[in-house]
């Protein structure tokens, strides 16, 4: 006897995307450690990359914050940049990203950021458009949902106290 089932069958989500780089010269800053700025590119990269491929939409950065760089990273280190979709909203993503860097000769490895990123899908004349539901499915995955959707409040309400902080003030800008 064959047994048929019927359902929906959902297409698995790309939620994660990993990115390794190894840090040369060129990245550098005076002191001869990498640059916070070429991090922040490469940050910024990976944090498209998997928006992007998670909706299947071109995305842009809209925000970036908590962004601590807790120890340095070296040229010569070998990073992987470890980034996953934590939240949807209508059309924004939060893309958390880890930082690794490690030692090529040693193998030794240290967490050196983390940060959170908001990516927000555009269409042609750059208007935020609708990204697909996010498929929680696991334990892991709905408290890092929960924590973002905590994160994205205080973002708005932070947002509204800046704003009311505002000097204006004359200047040639
Ligand atoms: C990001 C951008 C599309 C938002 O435009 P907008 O008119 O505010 O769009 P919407 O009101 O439709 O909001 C779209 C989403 O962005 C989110 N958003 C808007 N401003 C935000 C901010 N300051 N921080 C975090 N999220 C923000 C909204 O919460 C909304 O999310 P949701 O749809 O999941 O609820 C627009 O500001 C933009 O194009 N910015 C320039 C982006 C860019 O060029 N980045 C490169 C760095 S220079």
């Amino acid at each position: 006897m064959r047994v048929i089932t019927l359902g929906i069958q959902m297409s698995k989500q790309e939620k994660s995307l990993t990115m390794t780089v190894l840090m040369t010269p060129d990245m550098a800053n005076f002191s001869g450690n990498v640059h916070g700025g070429s991090l922040l590119k490469l940050l910024d990269q990976v944090a498209y990359a998997c928006a992007a491929k998670y909706c299947k939409n071109y995305v842009v950065t809209a925000a970036l914050d908590q962004v601590f760089f807790k120890q340095q990273v070296n040229v010569g280190e070998l990073v992987t940049l470890y980034a996953r979709v934590n939240h949807v909203g209508r059309s924004s993503m939060e893309i958390g990203v880890k930082v690794v860097a490690e030692h090529l000769r040693t193998y030794e490895k240290r967490h050196t950021t983390s940060c959170f990123f908001t990516m927000v899908a555009i269409d042609e004349n750059g208007k935020s458009v609708e990204v697909p539901r996010l498929q929680l499915e696991t334990e892991a995955e709905k408290q890092l949902f929960a924590a973002a959707e905590m994160r994205k409040k205080i973002r708005q309400e932070s947002l509204e106290k800046t704003r009311a902080l505002q000097v204006d003030i004359e200047d040639e800008f």
